[in-house]
């Protein structure tokens, strides 16, 4: 039984294919009598050595999850129970256990070391971060902060850091909001987090992005609700397969995740048409559009919605840091309060520190100055990517159309979703970072394709690191 395993950006790599192994046990994607690839097999495929499989498939068979059997070949255990509590963390056993439901859910960790040629999505460029301004303003709330450093804040956010929101994002993205409008949040997935817990009730149903950004996914499926997903062609989400049930739909409309296309404006209306048919919540996430580099952009989906079905949510992570862990969202009156109790009971609020520092940052002028100046270099990296791919990899990829934040991405042409993934892990032995799709996919995905990302590498490491990818893609058999 052959089944997806990756090891992109991992060290343990026998560690690494017992995990994903008895994860796919314990959540039934191999099932009891199913037939492991033999180590070999799965060695090859994998580019590893078969020593490092065998390790693997000796834990697994250690710990019940496979039985061996002469001559025939490695199979999973029918004793293993789908997400049998004691199975399932055989590392943490004990008294207490988690509910089922975080067997399923695990820390991600796929940034874990810098890479030479860095092509993953999602990262800003921190070199070019203007640190010395910041620690500035950093100094400058701690030393403001003085007697009221005791009290607890107002879980709305300070109201200073607020209102520059306001400013900044009627400016550029004709956001209609006040500072009364904004809450304040520990980046994007707590915004997630406190809406779908106002919104939804367990069992719920909340669509999202087929392929999309997989930590929500994680977020709403560990919160109980059911995730529904869609797919997402050239114009954005296909709202004709959007379940009736659904309560919400989280949307990424201006820089789709992965797939990088712009939900147009014919879409971005039936969507809003669909929400009012249905009762439903659309949670807006437009985490990286602030880098535009050309085109005008679309009416976000908030500013076009007269009946109050759109939260929009916002980040700091790619203007600024992902470290810093800031965002906001704004959502109509109607929910207002309920998403102000949802922020107390869960943090009270956001680092009053980081925000007074923020809030600094955007007045004086800096945070503007620093969007202009990596426009510009991000501009100059997209332009560059995207125009050695279609000059050099035609024949092998098909890029799909962006004009907007950190990441372009490509249908493959000529490889399968399988052979992607060797590609993206022959390019991690050359140095080169880079995702496909299967890592934003909640099933494999449809049709195989890569995300080239921007934000990491600098201009002058890109023609180098697109030189060792077309290598890899070059070396893949292609299919009879
Ligand atoms: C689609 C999407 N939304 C939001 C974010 C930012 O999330 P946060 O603000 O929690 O860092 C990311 C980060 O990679 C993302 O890919």
């Amino acid at each position: 039984m052959s089944f997806h395993v990756s090891l992109v950006g991992r060290k343990n790599l026998s560690r690494e294919i017992y995990r994903q192994i008895a994860r796919a046990i314990l959540e039934g994607r191999l099932r009891p009598g199913d037939r492991l690839s033999p180590s070999r097999e799965l060695a090859e495929a994998l580019d590893v050595s078969r020593m490092t499989v065998n390790v693997a498939y000796e834990r697994l068979a250690g710990e019940g999850f496979v039985t061996t059997r002469q001559g025939a070949g490695t199979f999973v255990s029918d004793s293993v129970t789908r997400l049998a509590p004691k199975a399932a963390k055989p590392q943490s056993r004990g008294a207490l256990q988690s509910r089922t439901i975080w067997q399923s859910v695990s820390v991600q960790t796929p940034f874990a070391q810098p890479a030479h040629y860095d092509f993953r999505t999602g990262l800003p460029d921190a070199a070019l971060f203007p640190h010395p301004a910041w620690r500035r303003c950093v100094s400058q709330a701690l030393l403001s902060i003085g007697s009221t450093a005791g009290i607890y804040g107002d879980p709305a956010g300070l109201g200073d850091l607020r209102a520059a929101i306001a400013r900044q994002i009627g400016f550029s993205r004709g956001v209609e909001a006040s500072a009364d409008d904004i809450i304040v949040t520990t980046g994007t997935q707590q915004a997630l987090d406190i809406i779908a817990r106002v919104l939804l009730s367990p069992c719920d149903t909340i669509a999202v992005e087929e392929p999309g950004y997989v930590l929500p996914r994680l977020l709403f499926h560990s919160m109980g609700l059911r995730v529904a997903g869609v797919p997402v062609d050239q114009e954005g989400i296909v709202v004709a397969r959007l379940p009736h049930r659904a309560r919400a739909v989280y949307v990424t409309p201006s820089h789709q995740f992965p797939l990088s296309v712009a939900m147009t404006l014919r879409r971005r209306l039936a969507l809003l048409a669909w929400a009012e048919r249905n009762d439903a919540a659309i949670i807006e996430d437009d985490y990286d559009s602030e880098f535009r580099f050309g085109g005008r952009p679309l009416d976000s989906l908030q500013s076009i919605d007269a009946k109050g079905y759109v939260i929009y949510v916002g980040s700091f992570s790619k203007t600024m840091l992902p470290t810093l862990r800031l965002g906001f969202l704004i959502a109509p009156p109607s929910l207002r309060e309920a998403l102000l109790s949802a922020k107390f009971v869960s943090d009270w609020h956001t680092s009053g520190i980081a925000q007074g520092a923020l809030a600094r940052f955007m007045e004086e002028g800096s945070f503007a100055r620093h969007i202009r100046k990596m426009t510009a270099v991000y501009r100059e990296r997209h332009a560059m990517i995207t125009e050695i791919v279609a000059r050099d990899f035609a024949e092998h990829l098909e890029l799909l159309p962006s004009e907007a934040g950190l990441h372009v991405a490509a249908f493959a042409r000529t490889v399968t979703v399988d052979q992607i993934n060797k590609v993206v892990l022959h390019a991690a032995e050359r140095r080169v970072a880079i995702q496909d799709f299967v890592t934003a996919a909640a099933a494999p995905p449809v049709r195989a394709g890569l995300m080239l990302g921007y934000g990491a590498i600098s201009s002058k490491r890109i023609r180098g690191g697109l030189r060792l990818l077309r290598q890899c893609l070059d070396e893949m058999p292609r299919p009879a």
